[in-house]
């Protein structure tokens, strides 16, 4: 029952795609435009506030049309239909994947229980409390109203959490938001300087609760609470967001305030729940319900639109055609807004501790290359750091550039400079710049003959260099919910297509044990067999520490 087990090597569109490739993959992308001259149109999808061209990638209409056979032959909707419907698709830990009903307004049955009644129960739950805390009825233990909040978690109870509150800043209210996720000390002593325990909260969000990075902070945060507030009650300044009401109970918090998280919630797919907790806190219950409702809407267009018309389908098989075709070793986000900074690392978690596989769901070792590497920063400040290597570098990266039609603060022409740049640099990545231009060019400023010869070929750009521009209206609650969820199917449809487990993370737990072995080492007097290099790194610590 669960998702089906096919090679996408060895389907018919596979190998229809690799002679495609031999065809196209030295075609001019500018080209395609002087040919089609409806090739924008014929190659973006407008639906809702968002319009999304992928007419800047090196496709024609043979190449969507054989991509989406691929989808056809691995059954992709079959796959869909067991997503949504809740079947155990993560088949490795035995569990349903479902964020989605935690946006969702239909009712949804898990081995015949209908789990939307308690996801209204929880989801109500969060909005009372975050109106006590906002409102300033809930009060602190020398009955203070809460000022600060500070959300100890990693991973994915960390990443979507500070992704979004910062991605929304524009519709905060007055409560501090802060984030304690690295097990390094420094970044428990520097936030702490920031608050006054008498007036903040505290939200330890783990669904295990035993990640030793977020279980380490939350024991320190709270000897300091105690040491610095010694009437200060834990239980009215400590909150959980788990799945382990035992641990977080016996961690002294109260069962009131413990906001469960459900096994079929994977930690990188959790903002729509619990999770959210501080985000909701940020911006108010209505916002948050605006950011379920834009996740909703795009839930229902990846669930409905023909392939042809779905964004989350074609940017994954986009993705797939460079990644799986061309060799592409890594892809770029690109948002052009300072508020979606967090933007690319919450997707390096999404995507890579999801796709990073390397066995198949036969259990084989997959002989196609899978996850891709995500990266990125904002625009413009990315243009003068890392631009020159996607113009003139030797690697082919594809990207996705993101950006607002409307700006949140418009000073001056801010905004207009700030979309012109990434017009530009999409224009330019795809058409570069010839020699003949560059000549010309040289010649109307009058250099010389010598001075060109020298000058000429590092002034050529050799364009043809793919990217998607995800054009948004504006920055709301509602439109991040959407292009978050977008994100969330496109990792789906590759994890299908690439016939692997996305919704499992077994890759993380090695490291995790060997540095508790080597914590132990540190500190006693045990040694275990390591290699020469990781003793004598151990060693030098332990002199010196
Ligand atoms: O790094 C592995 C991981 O399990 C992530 O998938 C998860 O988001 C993170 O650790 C935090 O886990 P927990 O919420 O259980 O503390």
């Amino acid at each position: 029952m669960s998702l089906k087990k096919i090679d996408p090597t060895k389907t018919k569109s596979w190998d229809n795609l690799n002679s495609h490739y031999k065809t196209i993959k030295s075609s001019s992308i500018s080209d395609f435009f002087k040919e089609n001259p409806f090739r924008s149109d014929d190659f973006k999808i407008e639906w809702e506030d968002f319009y999304v061209d992928f007419s800047k990638n090196i496709i024609n209409s043979k190449t969507i049309k054989l991509l989406i056979e691929l989808c056809k032959e691995v059954d992709l909707k079959n796959s869909i239909d067991k997503y949504f419907g809740g079947v155990k698709i993560n088949s490795t830990e035995n569990r349903s994947v479902l964020h989605t009903a935690l946006r969702s307004k239909e009712k949804i049955f898990l081995e015949n229980i209908d789990i939307s009644k308690n996801v209204k129960e929880v989801k109500s739950k969060l909005k009372k409390f975050s109106n006590k805390i906002i409102s300033g009825k809930f009060k602190s233990s020398s009955e203070k109203k809460i000022t600060d909040i500070v959300n100890i978690g990693i991973g994915g109870s960390d990443l979507g959490p500070i992704m979004v509150t910062h991605a929304l800043k524009h519709y905060s209210n007055h409560l501090k938001i802060h984030f304690i996720s690295n097990v390094d000390g420094d970044h428990v002593v520097e936030t702490l300087k920031k608050i006054d325990p008498e007036t903040t909260l505290f939200i330890i969000v783990s669904k295990t609760f035993t990640t030793q990075e977020t279980i380490t902070n939350a024991n320190s945060v709270k000897k300091w609470f105690l040491s610095k507030y010694p009437n200060g009650d834990v239980s009215k300044h400590f909150i959980a967001v788990s799945s382990s009401i035992e641990k977080a109970k016996k961690f002294g918090i109260s069962e009131n305030y413990i906001f469960p998280m459900e096994d079929w919630v994977g930690g990188r797919f959790s903002i729509w729940g619990s999770v959210g907790l501080s985000i909701m806190l940020s911006i108010g219950p209505d916002n948050f319900e605006e950011i379920l409702e834009g996740a909703y809407e795009m839930d229902q267009h990846f669930k409905d639109k023909p392939f042809e018309e779905n964004i989350p389908v074609i940017l994954a098989l986009i993705s797939i055609w460079y990644n799986n075709f061309f060799n592409a070793e890594t892809e770029v986000v690109i948002p052009y807004s300072e508020y979606l900074k967090l933007l690319p690392s919450y997707l390096q978690q999404a995507v890579m501790e999801s796709n990073g596989k390397n066995y198949d769901r036969n259990g084989n070792p997959v002989s196609y290359e899978t996850g891709n590497i995500i990266w990125g920063s904002t625009g413009t400040n990315s243009q003068h750091a890392f631009f020159q290597l996607l113009h003139q570098g030797t690697k082919f990266i594809p990207s996705d550039f993101i950006g607002f039609i409307e700006p949140l603060n418009n000073k001056n022409d801010h905004h207009e400079k700030l979309m012109s740049n990434f017009f530009a640099q999409t224009e330019a990545l795809m058409n570069g710049k010839t020699e003949d231009e560059v000549l010309k060019e040289l010649n109307e400023l009058k250099y010389s003959e010598d001075n060109i010869k020298r000058v000429l070929p590092f002034k050529i750009f050799q364009g043809n260099k793919p990217s998607n521009s995800i054009l948004i209206n504006k920055l709301t609650p509602k439109s991040l919910g959407k292009l978050i969820c977008l994100y969330e199917h496109k990792i789906f449809v590759q994890g299908v297509i690439w016939n692997i487990f996305s919704f499992d993370q077994w890759g993380v737990e090695l490291g995790k044990k060997l540095a508790n072995n080597i914590l132990n080492e540190i500190q006693s007097d045990i040694i275990f067999t390591h290699d020469e290099s990781t003793k004598n790194l151990i060693k030098k610590f332990k002199k010196n520490s």
